[in-house]
């Protein structure tokens, strides 16, 4: 048999894109098969369990703390800022959530925070990392053609998402990384305060309402946000960039857009 040619590359970097590996984490390479041959570490002496401690700050400079630790100190330092501004410089300090150390820049949000309207995605893609901004990509340029069909713009809507800083690779965030931005994003619903929510896509649905239905269930059906003080409609429907994978589901969507029409104008 003939061997295949060894990949050119141009045929490696293509694999790679096509896998989703678009961007490097490090300026070097690490050869992580040299690792596994490197000897074992000797085994640590046996420590005291961990005593139960109070949420510290995980702010700038401090070494990446345990997840139960970083989801407290999210929760704590997200309580404490009176303002959206105190709340996005408070993000930009956290050092809790990995993703922030491969993502270029913490994507806050974009739009009017006097808005009655706000929408949540579930993390910014290459092209919102690289400008700073949520949906702005291509996902982002029909989600602009969504709001305008019923009247809206980013002057009169807010937009946002659940996890600020870009996954590598555009990964799914895992369940952890989610759980420690949750209190960021639940805050800034609340300083934003809008009379309707619209979250967009399943992720953004499931961690916000609180639900395990699919998109496919929950789409289009009218939830009761609670920010505290205040109960907030919400209403999922269908993430753009499903859309535009699956453009049949965009009569749906025009129907929930009409619903949230509606709910705006009464
Ligand atoms: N997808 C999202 O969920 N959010 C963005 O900002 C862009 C794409």
């Amino acid at each position: 048999m003939i061997p295949d040619p060894a990949p050119t590359v141009r045929e490696l970097l293509a694999f790679y894109l096509e896998a989703g590996v678009d961007c490097a984490l490090t300026e070097e390479p690490i050869d992580r098969l040299a690792e596994l041959d490197a000897p074992a570490p000797r085994a640590a002496p046996p420590v005291e369990a961990p005593r139960p401690v109070a949420a510290p700050a995980v702010m700038r400079g401090e070494a990446a703390p345990a997840p139960e630790v970083a989801i407290a100190s999210a929760r704590e330092a997200a309580r404490t800022a009176p303002t959206l501004e105190a709340l996005r410089e408070l993000m930009q300090n956290f050092e809790g959530c990995a993703l922030k150390h491969t993502a270029t820049r913490l994507v806050f949000a974009d739009g009017n925070p006097q808005a009655r309207i706000m929408f949540v995605g579930e993390a910014p893609g290459r092209d919102e990392d690289i400008e700073g901004l949520p949906f702005v990509g291509r996902s982002g340029k029909l989600l602009d053609l969504m709001i305008g069909a019923i009247g809206l713009n980013r002057t009169t809507a807010y937009i946002a998402n659940v996890i600020p800083w870009r996954p590598p690779g555009n990964r799914t965030p895992t369940p952890q990384e989610t759980q420690i931005c949750l209190p960021f994003i639940q805050r800034q619903i609340e300083l934003v305060n809008p009379d309707v929510l619209v979250t967009l896509g399943n992720p953004s649905t499931q961690t916000l309402l609180s639900t395990r239905e699919g998109i496919m269930r929950t789409r289009g059906r009218w939830f009761d946000y609670e920010t505290g003080g205040r109960t907030i409609r919400a209403l999922p429907t269908f993430h753009p960039a499903y859309l535009l994978r699956s453009p049949s589901y965009k009569r749906l969507a025009w129907q929930d857009l009409r619903a949230i029409a509606k709910v705006l104008a009464g």
